[in-house]
């Protein structure tokens, strides 16, 4: 074989070696699937937030708001370092913005959180922290970060421990009647 044609040859793998590296190398840096979630967990009449933000100058200064004053005063996440509108989206309060501007929707907030806590998103994507239902080789409902962590006060609240279930053979030998069977204490505790 002739070294002109070797050359040719190695140009060519090399162009195609390139050539695919290059879109699938773009296609992985945006390549965040969206998650099936669950409605986000707002309280009742807050969203859209557009109807009431919609007329309203934006005031980006820190200060104590006349409304949603109890956020302001649980306000505890980084929260010397910021302030809501680093979440928020000052322009369409129905959105969230990330550092990077792009504007995401409440149902993929946990991009936002993502910024932050990579290594929990990680964890979140492959299943191993928060909670995902669904088919094990098919579709899946993945939990909100914030349907466990409250944004503005995300450290999770301890439990409190239950006691321990009772045998029902320890109720026959205790001779209870259907009254006196202890119940499942989920649901009284606070
Ligand atoms: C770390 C990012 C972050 C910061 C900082 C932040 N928020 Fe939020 N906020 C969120 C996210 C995410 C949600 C959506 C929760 C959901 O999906 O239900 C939210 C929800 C809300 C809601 C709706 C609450 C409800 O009861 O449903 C209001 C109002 C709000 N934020 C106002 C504020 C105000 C005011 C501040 C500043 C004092 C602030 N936020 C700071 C991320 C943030
Ligand atoms: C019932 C009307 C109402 C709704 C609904 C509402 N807001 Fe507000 N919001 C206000 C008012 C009024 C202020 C200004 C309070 C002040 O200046 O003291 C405010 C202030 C804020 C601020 C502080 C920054 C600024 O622009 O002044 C943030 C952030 C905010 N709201 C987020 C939200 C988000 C997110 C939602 C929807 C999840 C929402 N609000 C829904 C009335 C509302
Ligand atoms: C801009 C960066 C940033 C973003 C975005 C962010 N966090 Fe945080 N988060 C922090 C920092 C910094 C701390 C530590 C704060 C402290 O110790 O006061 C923290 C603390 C926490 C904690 C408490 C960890 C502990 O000590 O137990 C949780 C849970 C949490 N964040 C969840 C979230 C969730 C959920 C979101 C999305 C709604 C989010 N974070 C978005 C920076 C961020
Ligand atoms: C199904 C509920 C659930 C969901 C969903 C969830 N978390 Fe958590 N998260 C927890 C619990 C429970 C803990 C542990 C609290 C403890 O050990 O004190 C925790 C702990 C954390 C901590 C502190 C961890 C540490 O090592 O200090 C951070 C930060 C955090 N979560 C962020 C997130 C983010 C970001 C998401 C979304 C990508 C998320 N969580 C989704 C329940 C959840």
């Amino acid at each position: 074989m002739s070294s002109l044609r070797i050359i040719c040859i190695l140009f060519g793998i090399l162009s195609i070696v390139t050539f695919r590296a290059g879109p699938s190398l773009s296609r992985d840096s945006d390549s965040i699937p969206k998650y099936s979630v669950p409605p986000p967990p707002f309280s009742e009449g807050i969203f859209p937030c557009s109807e009431c933000h919609a007329d309203m100058e934006t005031d980006p200064t820190r200060r104590e708001l006349e409304e949603h004053t109890e956020i302001v005063e649980m306000f505890d996440h980084a929260s010397d370092q910021r302030w809501c509108l680093d979440c928020h989206n000052p322009d369409d309060r129905d959105k969230l913005r990330l550092v990077s501007g792009k504007l995401i929707s409440f149902e993929e907030s946990y991009l936002l959180c993502g910024q932050c806590h990579g290594t929990i998103f990680r964890d979140w994507k492959a299943g191993v922290h928060g909670k995902r239902t669904g088919e094990w080789n098919g579709k899946k409902t993945y939990r909100l970060c914030v349907h466990c962590h409250n944004p503005h006060k995300p450290k999770f609240k301890p439990l409190t421990p239950l006691p321990p279930p009772v045998k029902p053979q320890d109720y026959q030998n205790l001779k209870l009647n259907n009254d006196e069977i202890p119940r499942n204490p989920i649901g009284k505790i606070q």
